[in-house]
């Protein structure tokens, strides 16, 4: 039994308990399976998050885009709220249709282009889960399935070419093809069948497909990875590649779907659609866990049949509820643009900044997801720094400082940013 002193608050997952104590708590009882920075938050609103003595921090990590929206988006709030109180959120045993997920696949389904248009006019269907890397193993079986049925490929050989410094999640499946090796050190025996090639890379893509190959694999622009958009074409480049060889392309836009890049769909910026697409993070506004794995209605139908997958939670109503009343939130306030047009103003910024700063090595990004790499490789530095001057930022691969703040993110809050990053990179 604890000895600590726990609150006499009547409020579940709420005190006024010391930010030590919680500290503690964590340190005590919960696994440290993260690099923590020093700061409790106790609310989040908007594109803030405020400790116990008030405290205010611009957020901009926005857990890594799952809060695209803002922190407690009203619209996506209030949706919540009807559904608990009018009774028709709870999770529903899936033997039978819940109006919310219906609602909720129709509207995914439909907010796409035509998903792998080369098998056919049939329409989308999506498969959701309660996060991403869920969703990534659901395309992992999809692809898998598709090169062992449409393929002929023997079953237990399919290989997906996948990236150098991709970040797709942490369970087994996924980390066996992570090339980081503490993601993955001491946690085998690993999942065989992902072939790994420099990110970027078209010639090496090219080399890596044998007659077993039935997928690529790819994030449109690595955000974990460091930050990096691939080169011009590269993305055409897989197209190509997976039409000749009759390869399914699947995106992982997890991080940089929904806005994040200035576009609803990154794939949007190279016009290129993938046969099967990821969606996670911001496709329930950062309240409740939803991801989807969405490809066209054939390939879905020839894969998955009762029995051949499944999750007790995945698209509950309540997530369901969610994810309408966030991308609502996402068309209706039109964040797509609103990133581009942000991530324009605040790029130039921080190219300003970091042409008189002793410490930037490059600026990348697009939209409102921007990288700033450092000299000597140590972000995690200025990320410190900037959360003691009111803005939480954290690392993309060690070496870059990653800004992805909500995308409602206003003119002043984007100077107040631009001072701070001033402050702590050029003094
Ligand atoms: C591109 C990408 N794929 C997959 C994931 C895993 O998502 P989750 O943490 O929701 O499992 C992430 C998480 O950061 C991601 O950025």
């Amino acid at each position: 039994m604890s000895d600590i002193n726990v609150a006499n608050k009547n409020i579940a997952g709420y005190s006024d308990l010391a930010d030590s104590q919680i500290i503690d708590f964590e340190n005590r009882f919960g696994a440290h399976h993260y690099g923590r920075l020093g700061l409790v938050v106790r609310h989040a609103k908007g594109a803030w998050l405020t400790n116990l003595n008030g405290d205010k921090y611009l957020d901009c990590l926005a857990a890594y885009s799952a809060a695209n929206q803002g922190h407690h988006h009203p619209h996506i709030v209030a949706a919540l709220v009807k559904a608990l109180q009018g009774n028709y959120a709870s999770v529903i045993s899936n033997v039978v249709y819940t109006d919310a997920l219906g609602l909720f696949l129709n509207k995914v389904a439909n907010m796409l282009p035509q998903i792998g248009p080369r098998f056919g006019a049939a329409g989308n269907k999506v498969l959701p889960k309660n996060g991403g890397v869920e969703s990534v193993e659901t395309a992992i079986k999809m692809a898998r399935y598709y090169g062992y049925k449409a393929k002929g490929i023997p079953d237990g050989k399919q290989e997906i070419i996948v990236f150098n410094n991709n970040f797709h999640g942490r369970m087994i499946t996924v980390i066996s093809f992570s090339s980081t090796p503490k993601y993955k050190t001491g946690f085998g025996p690993l999942t065989p069948g992902f072939i790994s090639v420099p990110f970027g890379d078209i010639d090496a893509v090219k080399k890596a497909v044998t007659k077993n190959t039935c997928a690529i694999l790819v994030e449109p622009m690595q955000g974990e990875g460091g930050m990096y958009q691939p080169p011009d074409g590269f993305l055409k480049g897989l197209r190509e590649i997976a039409d000749t060889n009759d390869l399914m392309l699947i995106f992982d836009e997890i991080q940089v779907g929904l806005g994040r890049t200035g576009k609803m769909f990154c794939f949007e910026h190279e016009n290129v659609i993938p046969d099967g697409i990821v969606l996670g993070k911001a496709i329930s506004g950062g309240l409740v866990p939803v991801s989807v794995f969405v490809t066209n209605a054939k390939l879905m139908d020839m894969a998955f049949q009762p029995g051949s997958d499944g999750s007790t939670y995945g698209a509950y109503p309540l997530a369901c509820v969610a994810g309408i009343a966030a991308l609502d939130v996402i068309i209706n306030e039109n964040l797509p643009a609103r990133a581009a047009a942000k991530g324009e103003i605040l790029k130039k910024r921080i190219l300003e900044i970091a042409a008189k700063s002793p410490h930037v090595k490059e600026v990348r990004g697009r939209g409102l997801f921007i990288g700033i790499e450092v000299k000597g490789g140590d972000a995690m530095v200025f990320c410190r720094r900037l959360l003691e001057n009111g803005v939480l930022a954290n690392d993309s691969h060690g070496h870059t400082i990653r800004i992805s703040p909500p995308l409602i993110i206003n003119d002043d809050e984007i100077e107040y940013l631009c001072e701070k990053l001033e402050k702590v990179l050029v003094s």
